[in-house]
């Protein structure tokens, strides 16, 4: 299962890419608003700055909601870098959007799905990603990891090759559970991925040997 840091924070991904585990960076316009990006040339150096620290897989969403806007939109973000993968929301305008970025050999990932419908759409549409918010399922209490292996199962018996992109993390737990559901990629927060590190035991077991070492050298 590839990692991808879901936020915008240039620190944030920089941690992340120090741990050596880092597959790709996701944003949404939530999260960039959040980093107080504003207006178009911002946000594009800003998309710049993200590509040359990950060098893979960043997912920068269109605004536009017209098939056209999506188009433009898709093209210019495609054009800042390669690792840039066009984010396009599941409706009518963005399936068709989907198909021809497909079509052009754009990069894509489906962004807000929540159903097993919308993930056959947009494998069929061509997308190379898609985003399945399992944490915004979890909060309206309907079992999001189910959708994950709903859609693990579709894709494997169609044969669809669009990568299951588990979205919308709230936890470590989450991330293990999509690992088990068969999830091809997981994006979660810096502190999901850092607490995947700790243990009670691995603490005590190590302060023992060290304890342990530092004994027998004082020893001999
Ligand atoms: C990623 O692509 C999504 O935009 C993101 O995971 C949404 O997460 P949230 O539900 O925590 O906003």
């Amino acid at each position: 299962m590839e990692f991808f840091i879901d936020t915008a924070n240039l620190d944030q991904i920089t941690q992340a890419r120090s741990l050596g585990i880092l597959d790709g960076v996701t944003t949404n316009p939530s999260l960039m608003a959040k980093e107080g990006i504003k207006g178009n040339a911002a946000v594009m150096e800003h998309y710049r700055n993200i590509c040359q620290i990950v060098g893979q897989n960043v997912s920068a969403e269109v605004i536009a909601t017209d098939y056209e806007g999506m188009l433009r939109e898709g093209l210019a973000l495609a054009a800042l870098h390669p690792a840039i993968v066009v984010k396009v929301p599941m409706t009518r305008d963005g399936v068709r959007a989907l198909t021809t970025f497909s079509r052009e050999g754009i990069r894509t990932n489906c962004t807000l799905i929540f159903s097993a419908g919308q993930a056959l759409l947009a494998a069929k549409a061509g997308a190379t990603y898609l985003s399945p918010f399992i944490g915004r399922l979890d909060d309206i209490n309907s079992a999001g990891i189910e959708l994950i292996s709903q859609i693990v199962q579709i894709y494997r018996v169609q044969g669809y090759t669009t990568k299951i992109l588990a979205a919308s993390i709230r936890s470590s737990l989450h991330i293990v559970q999509c690992a088990e559901a068969g999830a091809d990629v997981v994006t979660c927060p810096l502190s999901a991925i850092e607490g995947l590190l700790h243990h009670p035991l691995t603490n005590q077991g190590l302060a023992q040997f060290l304890a342990d070492h530092a004994r027998i050298n004082a020893d001999s």
